[in-house]
């Protein structure tokens, strides 16, 4: 009987996880420990460390009661049944593999302090996305740092949701995937794990696979689902060109049902903690198999990415006679997407520095997101931004070019462009005849996410684009 679980890494997947089997499984002891004292103590908080539109609820009604956060690592690892593995494991920035592997030091870490402290056979989940074969590398560690009696049991049940609807997907998921290999004990492990989802997760959509195909299916799932978005999106650019509308494109392939309707909404690019990453992963994989037309054929997911987002930079600037210095451009929206205040490779982040190396002046609103992290974010070199424990602030050196609003006609008020890089739904509701009477004219809207009714935006006067659409010269062709 499964008794005690220790969730290791508090962060986007271990918080809301956990606090999902705690509220679904209330005779099991749930403890989530990190290493980062800050992130404890804003879970033990009323400010809780991530927001997620339902896990307040949640947390509320299991902390103190089973679920519980601490720092005492060693000691939820010692006493746990089961131990779930939810560290970062961000790209490489330096080293064999930096800019594509996948750095797996946290994880590392984490397996050498359960080797260490533990003193009773383990179940070892792991809940972060990782290399195909990476329940080797984590079995040799274990083995090799224990003193031998201690049997442990690795399995593969890699998380699928996503941020934003977290608790939505953790409730009522698609499917749960445990992978473990074919043994005996193997087997049993499996059981166990299946017997805590079955708490609230039909049979019938609980996979079970070898330990190999469960890592690698992580990988490929959200390698599809980008290559969905680099495929609409490359198709945006050529509908610009030729006056065909992207929304009528993604309308027409959703109906297929080969296709379905999911991941076809064109935009400003991708962003997030995990698309580009895991893509880079998958490409550093392929190469070190020798598989290099697989590698670059991924490569290439990511790089439409990248030129959608200096597209849009490009439209921009080109759109408002060639420069944007001294303007003043209010970009509406800084978190990777809606209904999270996570900016973890938001697109907004390349395209502020777009238009900031254009000399503009951006005044930035988000519903979620603070100043804070807004100038970290922009200050902050890229490779550091998936490492939250090694990143530190530096100073922001275009503060004088930024400014952050909380209120979205402050923002506005005399700007000569807007910016939408965030799909919030308060952004259809805006009140734009007053915020067209604040602007400088011409005033412009570049709709990163096609959520605007651009017709009506240019009915007021201002000149409108969204991403993939006929731009006003078309309209009478
Ligand atoms: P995160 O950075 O928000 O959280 C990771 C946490 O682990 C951090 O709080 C960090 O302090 C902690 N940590 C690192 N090393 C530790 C150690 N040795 N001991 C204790 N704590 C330690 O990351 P995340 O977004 O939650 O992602 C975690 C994993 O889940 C990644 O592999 C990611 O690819 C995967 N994933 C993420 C999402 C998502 O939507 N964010 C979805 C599915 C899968
Ligand atoms: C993604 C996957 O959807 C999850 O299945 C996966 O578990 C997770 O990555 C992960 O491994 O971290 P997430 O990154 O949280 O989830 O968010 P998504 O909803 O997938 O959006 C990713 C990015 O793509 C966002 O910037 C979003 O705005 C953009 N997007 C999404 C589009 O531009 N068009 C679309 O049609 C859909």
């Amino acid at each position: 009987m499964v008794k005690k679980i220790c969730g290791i890494g508090a962060g986007y997947v271990g918080g809301p996880t956990m606090a999902v089997i705690a509220l679904k499984c209330p005779s099991i002891e749930v403890a989530v420990v990190d290493i980062s004292h800050s992130r404890i103590s804003a879970w033990n908080s009323d400010k809780l460390p991530i927001y997620e539109p339902g896990l307040e609820q949640v947390i509320q009604q299991c902390r103190g009661k089973n679920l519980h956060f601490s720092t005492d690592v060693e000691k939820h690892v010692y006493e746990a049944d089961i131990i779930f593995v939810n560290v970062n494991t961000p790209t490489k920035t330096s080293g064999l593999g930096a800019g594509k592997a996948a750095d797996l030091t946290y994880w590392e870490s984490a397996a050498r302090v359960i080797a260490d402290v533990s003193r009773s056979n383990k179940i070892v989940v792991e809940k972060s996305t990782v290399p195909v074969r990476t329940a080797e590398v984590i079995e040799k560690i274990l083995v090799h740092n224990s003193n031998g009696k201690i049997k442990y049991q690795i399995l593969s049940n890699p998380e699928f949701l996503s941020e934003g609807t977290a608790m939505q997907d953790l409730l009522n998921p698609d499917r749960v995937l445990l992978g473990g290999n074919d043994s005996l004990e193997g087997q049993e492990a499996i059981q166990k794990l299946k017997d805590i989802y079955a708490h609230w997760v039909p049979q019938d959509r609980i996979i079970t696979t070898n330990l190999w195909s469960a890592e690698l299916s992580k990988l490929a799932d959200n390698a599809f689902l980008a290559q969905r978005i680099s495929s609409i999106n490359a198709m945006s650019a050529l509908c610009e060109a030729t006056g065909a509308d992207v929304s009528q494109v993604s309308c027409v392939l959703s109906k297929n049902t080969k296709l379905g309707s999911k991941y076809l909404n064109a935009s400003v690019g991708f962003g997030g903690s995990c698309f580009q990453k895991d893509i880079l992963n998958l490409v550093y994989i392929c190469e070190s198999n020798g598989l290099f037309e697989v590698a670059n054929y991924w490569k290439e997911v990511v790089k439409v990415n990248d030129y959608q987002k200096s597209r849009f930079v490009k439209k921009v600037v080109t759109s408002m006679f060639n420069t944007v210095s001294g303007k003043k451009i209010a970009v509406l929206g800084f978190s990777f997407k809606k209904d999270t205040s996570d900016t973890r490779k938001t697109p907004a982040i390349d395209v502020c520095k777009g238009l900031l190396a254009d000399n503009a002046c951006l005044s930035i609103y988000d519903p979620r997101v603070s100043e804070e992290q807004i100038r970290r974010d922009l200050s902050m070199n890229e490779s550091h931004w998936d490492h939250s424990i090694q990143a530190k602030s530096t100073s922001f050196t275009s503060a004088k070019q930024v400014s952050v609003f909380a209120d979205v006609y402050e923002a506005t008020k005399d700007a000569h462009g807007i910016c939408v890089l965030t799909e919030w739904d308060e952004f259809k509701t805006i009140d734009y005849h007053k915020v067209f009477d604040s602007m400088v004219k011409p005033a412009f809207v570049f709709d990163g996410r096609n959520v605007l009714d651009v017709d009506k935006l240019r009915e007021i006067g201002f000149i409108a684009y969204s991403i993939g659409k006929p731009l006003n010269q078309w309209v009478n062709c």
